[in-house]
């Protein structure tokens, strides 16, 4: 594979059968895609994270499509290898025509994966943008869109039953076509078992070193965070620039460096 050549969905599952890790990060505008790109971010994804680190909110609620069609022409402007994924945000995938409309309209924006959270009635929903050629990446854990039932940022799955559930769940999203899937603050032999357990890369954010690969938000990993969850590491701490950060992340993440210990859940 050309090192340059622009990846597809195909090369990111060859990495995980490969055993070569995925580095993943947020981004919302172009000149950062430009430099993550440079950096060997593997996957970039446009989250609805921006409503608390771009426009300022304490949730990511209240994103809109729009919102993330516009930050997803823009990164794409950015980028040449990265492969971009754009986050579906909360009320835009709640009944199948609905959801297909939305994510035509990111996957038009530049998309070449939608990314939307949660199981149960959101299996149905991700059968359904599969079967009409949306390529689909899933999300379980802490799932933010859903903070005010979950009642706060909060690590999940710690008992037993709660972990089986989410591996059936992550079961049934692989079963109706989902090709990524991503997994949020959860214990790290969780992230361990679920990867064993599934064919399509898992990438997590507070699921351990285990993982196919690694997310973090971009602001956070810059240390521009208000509120830091324990899974976050600075990597501006003791680097001139903003490039040389993002390329310690792809290192780290490669190497296994990242997440440490200090960084997972127990
Ligand atoms: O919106 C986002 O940034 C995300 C990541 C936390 C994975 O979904």
């Amino acid at each position: 594979m050309n090192s340059n050549a622009p990846l597809t969905i195909k090369h990111i599952q060859q990495m995980k059968q490969q055993g070569e890790k995925i580095a993943m990060l947020t981004c919302y505008d172009a000149a950062f895609a430009r430099t993550m790109d440079e950096a060997g971010v593997d996957v970039i994804l446009v989250g609805d994270s921006m409503g608390m680190v771009v426009q300022g909110m304490n949730s990511t609620t209240a994103v809109r499509v729009d919102d993330i069609a516009y930050h997803t022409r823009c990164v794409a402007r950015g980028l040449e290898r990265a492969l971009l994924l754009a986050d579906m945000p909360f009320g835009s995938y709640h009944d199948e025509a609905t959801a297909m409309t939305n994510a035509v309209q990111l996957l038009a924006a530049g998309g070449a994966m939608v990314k939307l959270e949660g199981a149960g009635p959101m299996i149905a929903i991700v059968k359904y943008l599969v079967s009409r050629g949306v390529p689909v990446c899933g999300h379980l854990g802490l799932t933010p869109q859903s903070v005010h039932q979950l009642g706060g940022f909060k690590v999940q799955a710690r008992e037993t039953e709660a972990a089986r559930r989410l591996i059936d769940d992550a079961l049934a999203l692989q079963a109706v076509g989902a090709q990524m899937l991503v997994l949020e603050c959860v214990p790290a032999p969780l992230g361990h078992e679920v990867s064993a357990t599934l064919d399509i890369p898992l990438i997590g954010i507070g699921a351990g070193a285990d993982c196919d690969g690694q997310v973090l938000v971009m602001h956070d990993m810059l240390g521009l965070g208000s509120r830091v969850p324990r899974f976050v590491a600075n990597f501006m701490q003791g680097r001139e620039s903003i490039g040389a950060a993002f390329e310690s992340y792809v290192s780290d993440v490669r190497s296994g460096r990242f997440p440490a210990k200090e960084h997972e859940y127990a």
